[in-house]
């Protein structure tokens, strides 16, 4: 816990989190926090470049407060990989996804939410800081999701925000549209939301819960370009929902929250897509190449539909073996699971030395 000084009347509801910290520390393969690990391509770079020539004789004006180009942008790009038929009245885009989920906190989180752990670790510490109670929820001892479980716990807590992440992060399960279909009733039932965090969609074979906002309007999905679309730096999310829920986040925005410059480039890549959807198949080849290396080391892997593969099977502590691999020049994540490592899909190069490493260090 950090120590702070009497002097700072920091809140006190504050003083026990700690700030988020995946170690941005130097390494041959960075495989930590589950970037896209190609850089865009010549062609996809000049255009950015000159996406932002032009925005830039524009600074001095303030950006579309509501993103509107940009909005219908994405969600033409829904409508072609789910085929559904939603406008910009349905999108909500930000600075990167965790802006998404700290806007569906300011709007909503009144009361208390839920999700089942481990999931991502923004998702309490942004509750915390929103000052919404959270409640950790459960999941089966392999840590892949179980139903009957989040069911009832849905039903004894009645939390107003229910988060589902699908594929989970750091698991790496997906849930069934099925199921989260079957939740949305649940959640329905107590006039709470359901938040289903798609941030590594593209990875999985799972049909989106996009398809399911018609039917069920207290459904809100949460996408990013930060993984598929290898655009982290740039820092664009967004979510699709109900125009109603896209109207409160007109409530809790800051005016002018998204830069042009931000609004310009996200959507040039957008335009990039099918090059940059491309990538996404060689990683999914690469996942199942690696995780058949990983179990022909005698270690176990949790299924995957997303980036990164979360391991086990190993005799040394997650933290020694972390070490002992950056050691060697790989850099993967210590998630804080004692006997857990989650390791993501690099590229060629970056595959071949983690597992080269992984040998020498085992
Ligand atoms: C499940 C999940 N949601 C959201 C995010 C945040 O992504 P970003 O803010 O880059 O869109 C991450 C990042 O790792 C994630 O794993």
């Amino acid at each position: 816990m950090m120590s702070w000084p009497t002097w700072l009347p920091l809140r006190a509801d504050l003083t026990p989190l700690s700030p988020y910290g995946a170690p941005q520390v130097p390494a041959d393969a960075a495989m930590n926090t589950n970037e896209n690990p190609y850089p865009p391509s010549p062609d996809l770079q000049s255009a950015i470049a000159q996406a932002v020539e032009k925005v830039a004789m524009t600074l001095n004006r303030y950006p579309d407060r509501d993103a509107t180009h940009l909005r219908i942008a994405l969600s033409s790009y829904i409508n072609d990989v789910s085929s559904i038929q939603i406008t910009d009245s349905n999108i909500w885009a930000a600075n990167g996804s965790n802006e998404i989920i700290q806007s569906l906190f300011l709007a909503f989180g009144g009361a208390s939410a839920i999700g089942f752990t481990p999931s991502y670790s923004m998702h309490p510490l942004i509750a915390k800081v929103a000052g919404t109670a959270w409640i950790d929820g459960s999941r089966n001892l392999d840590l892949t999701f179980n139903f009957d479980m989040a069911k009832s716990q849905i039903i004894q807590h009645k939390p107003t925000l229910t988060f589902l992440t699908t594929p989970n992060n750091p698991t790496g399960d997906a849930i069934s549209i099925e199921e989260i279909s079957q939740l949305a009733i649940v959640v329905a039932g107590h006039g709470g939301l359901l938040i289903v965090d798609e941030a590594y969609a593209e990875f999985s074979s799972e049909r989106s819960a996009v398809t399911l906002i018609g039917a069920h309007p207290h459904v809100v999905i949460i996408r990013t370009m930060s993984k598929a679309f290898a655009f982290a730096g740039a820092r664009l999310g967004y979510l699709v929902a109900d125009p109603r829920v896209v109207d409160a986040m007109m409530l809790v925005r800051l005016p002018y929250h998204l830069s042009s410059i931000t609004q310009a480039v996200a959507r040039v890549a957008l335009d990039y897509r099918e090059e940059l959807l491309g990538n996404v198949e060689t990683l999914i080849t690469a996942r199942e190449g690696l995780v058949s290396q990983l179990k022909a080391l005698g270690l176990t892997t949790r299924p995957s539909g997303a980036n990164f593969i979360l391991f086990t099977g190993f005799s040394k502590t997650a933290p020694q073996l972390w070490r002992a691999l950056l050691e060697k020049g790989v850099l993967i994540r210590d998630v804080g699971l004692s006997s857990y490592l989650r390791v993501s899909i690099g590229n060629e190069a970056e595959n071949k030395a983690f597992i080269k490493a992984l040998k020498e260090v085992l």
